[in-house]
Parts: C-alpha cells; sequence; structure tokens
C-alpha cells in the first residue's frame, strides 16, 4: 500500500453564524468568524489517497488525473466563491473547515479510479490551525 498527497490552494469567504441563535449568541461562540459582512481564508487542501502501484505504470495513481479530479470536483466550486452561499454542496451546513473537509471527501470519492482509495483530507484554514478527516 502506498499513499500519494496533492497539494492545492484555494481562496474563499465565509461566515460562521447559526441563524438558530441569537446574534449575540453567535458572537459569543463564533468570535470574529461571526462578522455579517464576511471574511475571507487561504485555504491549502492536501488530498491523500491510497492503493498498490501498479506493474505497468509504477503509479498508484495517475498525478495528472487525481490533479483534474480535483480541480473539476472541488477547486473549480470552492475557488473565489463564498462558502455560504454559492457552494451547492455546503448549502445548509455550518462552513467550517470541519464541514468543508467531509464535504470535499465525499466530492471525490465517486471519482477514484478502480483500486485507489481516499485516506485522507487534510485541510489548513490558517497556517496554524487544520483538520484531518479519515472518512469516519
Ligand atoms: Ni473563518
Amino acid at each position: 500500500m502506498l499513499f500519494l498527497t496533492r497539494i492545492e490552494h484555494f481562496n474563499a469567504a465565509h461566515k460562521l453564524y447559526n441563524p438558530e441563535w441569537s446574534k449575540e449568541k453567535n458572537e459569543l461562540v463564533f468570535g470574529k468568524c461571526a462578522n455579517e459582512n464576511w471574511h475571507g481564508h487561504n485555504y491549502e487542501l492536501h488530498v491523500t489517497i491510497k492503493g498498490e502501484v501498479a506493474a505497468d505504470t509504477g503509479f498508484v495513481i495517475n498525478a495528472k488525473i487525481l490533479s483534474s479530479l480535483i480541480n473539476d470536483f472541488v477547486l473549480e466550486k470552492l475557488d473565489h466563491k463564498n462558502l455560504n452561499m454559492d457552494v451547492p454542496f455546503l448549502k445548509g451546513k455550518m462552513c467550517s473547515t470541519e464541514n468543508l473537509a467531509i464535504e470535499i471527501w465525499k466530492q471525490l470519492l465517486p471519482h477514484l479510479p478502480e483500486g485507489v482509495q481516499m485516506h485522507c483530507i487534510k485541510l489548513y484554514e490558517t497556517p496554524r490551525i487544520f483538520v484531518e478527516y479519515f472518512g469516519n
């Protein structure tokens, strides 16, 4: 079993705001992230897949294929977008880095070539804060 990671970047705006709570409670729980007029992050995304190395290519996955899957199913939908308003797969969800990582996993999983499995979505919201999702 071999693991391969592709690193990508995207920029996006969001706010953390639970509409079922008062303005005061939102500000208490989410602080600056509850700012009604949005704020942005430079996200760094690490997509790690795993599988066996094929004898004929020496690859676990063709890195160009992985790159275009990430581009088509993740970056095209998130980069320079407002996560709360522009992204169908985040509709109705809190736009936290945690939920974003889970949804990125779900977007990529059905498109991986046969024999290739998702291992981890690691998503940096800032250079000092990241989440990791392993599928459960
Ligand atoms: Ni934020």
